[in-house]
C-alpha cells in the first residue's frame, strides 16, 4: 500500500513550563504591562521575548526569568506549536497509512537538543527540519500561577520567535508539495512563511494537493494593527486555496471581522474557503463545505465529546493545552485514512470532524498538547473508544 503522504509546514517550539510563578509578587508586577501593546507581561496574554526585552531593558533569558522563577529549572518541557502537535496526532491515527513530515527549523542550542529528542520519539519524518547557526530555538515559557484570581489559577506565555524568524518559504523544497495532503500550521507564528503563504498555496494547489490551513491568534497582526481584522497571510486572497480553514472560536472572528460563527463562515465561503471547521472549546463545533472535494455540507454543529465532559466531571486530571491542535490532528489523520481507502474525490467532512472532536477531547486527559506513545497504536486504541462512544452520543449523526 502506497502511504498517504502528509507534510506540514508552521510551528514548532518547547513548552517550558513554570509552576507556582506569584503573580502578585513585587517581582511579577515589575514586568506588568501599563498600557495595551507596550510588551510588559499580562495574565493569560502571550508576551513576545523581544518586546518584553524592550519594555524592561533587560535580556529575558538571563535577567527577567530566574527573576519571576527564583532561579527555578521548568516543572516540564513539552513539545507545543499547533503545526507539529496536530502532525503528530495525524501520525499516531493513521500510523499505518500516512508518512507525516514537518518543515521548519530550530536553533543550535539546547532547547533545540531537548526538542529534537522529544521529536524523535514520534514517528514524524524530520528531514526537513533544518538547523539555524547562531539562533535560539522558538519556545514559550508558561508562567503558571494555581493560586490567582481566587484559586481559578492562571498562565502568562512569554514566546521566543527565535530561528523562525529565518525560516523562508524558499527553504521549503519541492517535496512538500508532492506530498497528498499540505498543511500549513500556525504559520503566524512563523512570519516569513505567514508572509508568503498565498503564494505557497497557490503553489500547493497548482499541484492538486489537498490544503489545510490551522490557524493560531496572530500575536503579530494584533500587534502592529490593534483590534483590527487580521489577514489571511499576506493577502485575503489565500482564502479561496484553502481546501479546508480549521479555526477556534476567537480566530474565526478575529479573521473575519465578524461577530458571530454564522457571519464568520459566509466570510470565509464568499472569498472562497472550500470548507471550515470552527471549535469552541466544550460548546459545539460549527461545520460547513461547498467544493469538490468534500461536497455540499450545510452550515450546521456537531457536539463535543460527553464521555469527555463526564471523565472531566469525575475528576479525569489533565489540562486544555493543545486541545485545538490535537483536534485539527484527527482532521487530518482521518483525511489521510478516508483517502487511502479510496475515498479521493468526495472526502466525509463530518467523519473527519468526528475524529477532531476526540482527539481534541482526548488531549484534555493529559498535560501539555502532545501525547507520547510507549507503542504504536496506543493512542490510536483510546481514541476509537471515545470514537465509539461518540457515536452513540444523542444529537450526533
Ligand atoms: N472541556 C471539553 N470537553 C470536551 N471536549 C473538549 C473540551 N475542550 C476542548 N474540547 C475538544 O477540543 C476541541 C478544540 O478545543 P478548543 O476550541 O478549545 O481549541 P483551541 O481554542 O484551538 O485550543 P488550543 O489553541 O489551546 O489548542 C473542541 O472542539 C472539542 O472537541
Ligand atoms: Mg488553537
Amino acid at each position: 500500500m502506497n502511504r498517504i503522504r502528509i507534510s506540514g509546514v508552521g510551528c514548532c517550539l518547547l513548552d517550558r513550563i513554570y509552576d507556582h510563578v506569584d503573580f502578585q509578587s513585587e517581582t511579577f508586577r515589575k514586568y506588568l504591562s501599563k498600557k495595551a501593546g507596550d510588551g510588559g507581561l499580562e495574565p493569560g496574554k502571550l508576551t513576545f521575548e523581544e518586546e518584553l526585552e524592550h519594555f524592561a531593558g533587560q535580556s529575558f533569558a538571563s535577567d527577567i526569568l530566574p527573576l519571576l522563577t527564583e532561579g527555578r529549572a521548568p516543572q516540564k518541557e513539552n513539545i507545543g506549536g499547533p503545526c507539529i502537535v496536530a502532525l503528530i496526532n495525524a501520525s499516531q491515527i493513521a500510523f499505518k497509512e500516512s508518512l507525516v513530515s514537518f518543515y521548519g527549523c530550530r536553533g543550535d542550542d539546547g532547547v533545540g537538543e531537548e526538542l529534537l529528542q522529544k521529536l524523535e520519539q514520534t514517528k514524524l519524518d524530520l528531514s526537513h527540519y533544518r538547523i539555524q547557526r547562531d539562533s535560539e530555538t522558538a519556545s514559550t515559557s508558561v508562567l503558571s500561577d494555581p493560586n490567582y484570581d481566587n484559586g481559578h489559577g492562571e498562565r502568562t506565555f512569554v514566546n521566543t520567535i527565535g530561528a523562525s524568524w529565518h525560516y523562508l518559504p524558499e527553504e521549503v523544497d519541492d517535496s512538500f508539495y508532492d506530498s497528498d495532503i499540505c498543511v500549513f500550521g500556525s504559520t503566524a507564528l512563523v512570519p516569513r512563511i505567514h508572509g508568503g503563504l498565498c503564494a505557497m498555496l497557490k503553489k500547493a494547489k497548482a499541484k492538486g494537493r489537498i490544503t489545510v490551513v490551522n490557524t493560531v491568534y496572530d500575536f503579530l497582526s494584533e500587534k502592529e494593527h490593534p483590534g483590527e481584522r487580521w489577514p489571511m497571510g499576506e493577502s485575503d486572497e489565500s482564502y479561496q486555496y484553502i481546501d479546508l480553514l480549521l479555526v477556534d472560536h476567537e480566530e474565526a472572528l478575529r479573521l473575519s471581522g465578524c461577530c458571530d460563527i454564522p457571519s464568520a463562515i459566509a466570510f470565509f465561503r464568499e472569498k472562497g474557503t472550500g470548507a471550515v471547521l470552527v471549535t469552541n472549546g466544550a460548546h459545539n463545533v460549527h461545520l460547513w463545505a461547498n467544493s469538490p472535494l468534500f461536497g455540499k455540507v450545510k452550515e450546521q454543529t456537531m457536539p463535543v465529546s460527553e464521555a469527555v465532559g463526564k471523565a472531566l466531571k469525575q475528576g479525569r486530571k489533565g489540562d486544555s493545552t493543545g486541545c485545538g491542535d490535537n483536534f485539527a490532528g484527527g482532521v487530518i489523520g482521518s483525511l489521510a485514512k478516508q483517502i487511502s481507502e479510496g475515498l479521493h474525490s468526495s472526502l466525509n467532512l463530518k467523519e473527519a470532524c468526528r475524529w477532531g472532536i476526540v482527539s481534541g477531547g482526548f488531549a484534555c486527559f493529559y498535560y501539555g498538547g502532545t501525547y507520547l506513545e510507549q507503542k504504536e497504536g496506543e493512542k490510536l486504541s483510546y481514541l476509537q473508544e471515545l470514537y465509539d462512544k461518540y457515536l452513540k452520543q444523542e444529537g450526533v449523526c
